[in-house]
């Protein structure tokens, strides 16, 4: 077993301070600062344009889907306590016997257009799936390795291809994601904390020139749009090496990428894992990726889910702080979406069904901390829109927003059509609302102040 015996935090530590990239605990920080050599020429506008529809979006699905789902986390009868999709690394399962999981792996149910319309009927506007994870297995029809749904197991359909479609007809973006320096087999793929089988041994550099740069290829060049390129675990990544993947993202102009690349290159937005951050950093894009349950990969022993009000209050503490949430998905071997998470996901839509305007195209919260709650807002010309959002209903009914100055035009809960007016009125503190003693009967409630002019808020 690797030491992973805190869980997920250990890992997600341990795998920063290998790597040097840019989670630490759940505070996101700098990554190393150097632009892509491909868009170092890109003006701040043209990087704005391109992270547009990102940063509008802030809510998006990661799906990990593989061979893994078939053992599931148990390992000759015995539940590993942390393992789902690294079950063959922390179990140290030989190649050969790993391999044989490919024959049972056969997701007739898979359909990937009820997958589409369960993401974006969650109000998630991106997809990111593996196209390979450590295991190195190919969830796409690849001419580089055998190793891959096509040629290594009975299913004989392109599940990528499936989804790009699908993603393609919904208006959903896609997103690829690819381990490309961690493969357990392939020769030469990184394995952290060495090699437990003699057919991973080889040379890293020709695994990355034979393998993974030629899938990478693949990946960007058979799907039509991939809007996101999702790398991971840079370990034994160095700039020479990291070098060998910029040029491919070119074959998909307007591609961000995330700042798992190695090598020092920051990406195009952070990616802090499995936590929320506190006090973000304002000046870089990113996106916290996160379980539902414990595990990334379907584990069939996880039953430990976070409920749908707690996924709903981290979209919403996400946002106020300027980020993305990217909310993890593990299908079945069969090809089916836990049950578990497509309930909470149908209740995290039905708020945003009501609310998603305090969300899509918001920006972080003017205020430094409301014991109340979490805001969001947007600014024009003409003047700003603030998104309470309350936690805890004020038993008084009196909300305080501190320290706002400015014209209040207008106050209303989000949920009502006919847009009622909140009294308020100001003092020296700030702005008080006057909402009704009893919260309305809605899971997060939401309330709009329409504000005139500049928005102003002294700390
Ligand atoms: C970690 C894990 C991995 C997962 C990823 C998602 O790096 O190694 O299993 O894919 O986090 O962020």
């Amino acid at each position: 077993m690797k030491p992973r015996c805190f869980g997920r935090f250990t890992l997600l530590l341990r795998v920063g301070v290998v790597a040097g990239w840019a989670v630490t605990g759940l505070a996101v920080t700098r990554a190393a600062e150097v632009a892509p050599d491909a868009l170092a020429t890109q003006t701040r506008e043209q990087r704005d344009a391109r992270m547009a529809w990102w940063r509008d979006a802030r809510f998006g699905m990661f799906i990990h889907w593989n061979v893994s789902s078939v053992p599931a986390g148990v390992y000759h009868g015995k539940h590993n306590a942390f393992a789902g999709e690294w079950l063959m690394h922390d179990e140290k399962i030989p190649v050969p016997e790993y391999r044989q999981y490919a024959a049972h792996f056969n997701p007739t149910q898979y359909d990937a257009d009820a997958w589409v319309r369960v993401a974006r009927d969650a109000g998630m506007k991106y997809i990111v799936i593996t196209a390979k994870h450590h295991d190195g297995f190919a969830m796409y029809h690849t001419d580089i390795s055998t190793w891959g749904i096509r040629d290594a197991g009975p299913f004989k359909r392109d599940p990528i291809a499936e989804l790009a479609a699908a993603c393609q007809k919904h208006g959903l973006k896609l997103g690829l994601y690819y381990s490309q320096a961690q493969d357990w087999n392939h020769p030469g793929g990184a394995t952290p904390g060495g090699k437990w089988d003699k057919a991973q041994a080889g040379n890293f550099d020709k695994y990355l020139r034979e393998i993974a740069v030629p899938q990478v290829r693949e990946i960007l060049t058979k799907y039509g749009p991939v809007a996101v390129l999702w790398f991971d675990s840079p370990y034994e990544m160095n700039r020479e090496r990291a070098n060998l993947f910029l040029p491919l993202l070119e074959l998909q102009p307007g591609i961000l990428f995330n700042n798992r690349l190695g090598g020092e290159y920051a990406g195009d937005f952070e990616t802090p894992e499995q936590g929320l951050p506190e006090n973000a950093a304002a000046d870089r894009d990113w996106e916290v990726c996160m379980t539902m349950n414990d595990t990334w990969g379907y584990k069939s022993t996880d039953h430990h889910w976070k409920s749908a009000e707690t996924l709903i209050r981290h979209l919403v503490d996400i946002a106020s702080q300027g980020g993305n949430y990217l909310l993890n998905i593990g299908p079945t071997p069969e090809g089916l979406m836990p049950a578990a998470s497509v309930e909470r996901l149908a209740a995290v839509g039905r708020w945003m069904n009501t609310n998603s305007a305090a969300i899509y195209g918001t920006s972080a919260s003017p205020f430094s901390k409301l014991p109340w709650g979490r805001c969001t807002k947007k600014v024009d010309a003409s003047g700003a829109r603030l998104y309470l959002h309350i936690f805890e209903w004020p038993a008084k009914g009196d909300l305080l927003l501190p320290g706002l100055k400015g014209t209040v035009e207008a106050a209303y809960l989000l949920a009502d059509p006919a847009q009622k007016p909140i009294p308020f009125s100001a003092n020296s503190t700030g702005v008080v609302l006057a909402l009704p003693t009893s919260a309305p009967d809605a899971l997060l409630p939401v309330v709009v102040v329409r504000i005139t002019g500049q928005l102003q808020v002294t700390p």
